[in-house]
């Protein structure tokens, strides 16, 4: 690493040797310790199918909730950097010092060119591209961001990295009025992958109007989720979720959700 890490955070090396970030705001780190690329492989780039999904397409354009260190991203140009097609990779992240952070170290690197700092009245759009890419990411509180943007884009997403830090870190980025704005502007065959597979979120996405199937374990964690807008939701996940008594996450009871984690309910 080149540069002074972005202020407000930790690197810490994963299990695969690729280092991630522990992010002293949210108490959390923004991958497995298990191996943050390889989590982010697994989940994101092989959950969404993005290899089969551009080989199909003339071009994808990929929506990835929270930049983070810019792994996401990275790991995608690296497996897709050999098709020789152009995509496009649309972020949200609230700390703009991230962002900083991973132009000052990875730009040159890609050739990234046309680099620009949109004024987006309340809020800034980070803009950039090379001969396979255009990168876009909207800085700020993605809840005010994306539908802001979404009034003047007309970008249909391909595949969401739903990669927001843990529900109980982060809960309204995992509310069913979050997942109904991301289906709002979802091309119909996109494929939304997560490396959570907590029943209040899988009942979420599901009242949103996502079916919702079970994706692959990684690290500690039993499982994962995909949803699609199209099929249905999967009879084993539905059965468990007839069975539990969580709540769908909403705008109307994140008090009450983070309650129920502090009383260790
Ligand atoms: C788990 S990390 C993302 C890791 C990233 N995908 C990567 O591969 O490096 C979650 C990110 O979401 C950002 N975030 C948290 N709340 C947000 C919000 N309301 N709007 C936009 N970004 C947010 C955090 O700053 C953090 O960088």
């Amino acid at each position: 690493m080149k540069n002074n890490l972005p202020p407000r955070h930790r690197v810490i090396t994963t299990a695969d040797g690729s280092i991630t970030f522990f992010s002293e705001q949210f108490q959390e780190t923004c991958h497995s310790t298990s191996g943050a690329k390889a989590e982010t492989l697994l989940h994101y780039v092989k959950g969404c199918q993005i290899e089969e999904k551009l080989t199909e397409k003339e071009s994808i354009t990929i929506l990835e909730v929270g930049f983070g260190l810019g792994l996401g991203f990275l790991t995608t140009y690296e497996v897709l950097k050999n098709q020789q097609k152009r995509w496009r990779f649309i972020s949200l992240e609230l700390d703009e010092d991230l962002l900083k952070w991973f132009v000052s170290e990875y730009a040159n690197l890609l050739s990234l060119e046309n680099i620009q700092w949109i004024d987006h009245g309340s809020f800034k759009v980070f803009q950039a591209q090379n001969e396979l890419v255009e990168l876009i990411i909207l800085c700020g509180d993605a809840r005010q961001t994306l539908p802001t943007f979404m009034k003047t884009n007309s970008d249909r997403w391909d595949a969401i990295y739903q990669d927001a830090f843990s529900p109980r870190r982060n809960p309204i980025l995992w509310t069913k009025e979050w997942f109904s704005l991301l289906k709002k502007f979802s091309a119909p065959e996109v494929i939304l992958a997560t490396y959570s597979s907590s029943s209040s979120i899988r009942k979420s996405l599901i009242e949103a109007g996502w079916s919702v199937h079970p994706g692959e374990k990684f690290g500690p964690k039993r499982s994962s989720t995909r949803a699609s807008l199209t099929g249905h939701t999967d009879e084993e996940v539905l059965l468990h979720l007839n069975r539990s008594p969580v709540e769908a996450l909403s705008d109307d009871n994140v008090a009450a959700f983070l309650r129920n984690f502090k009383d260790g309910k």
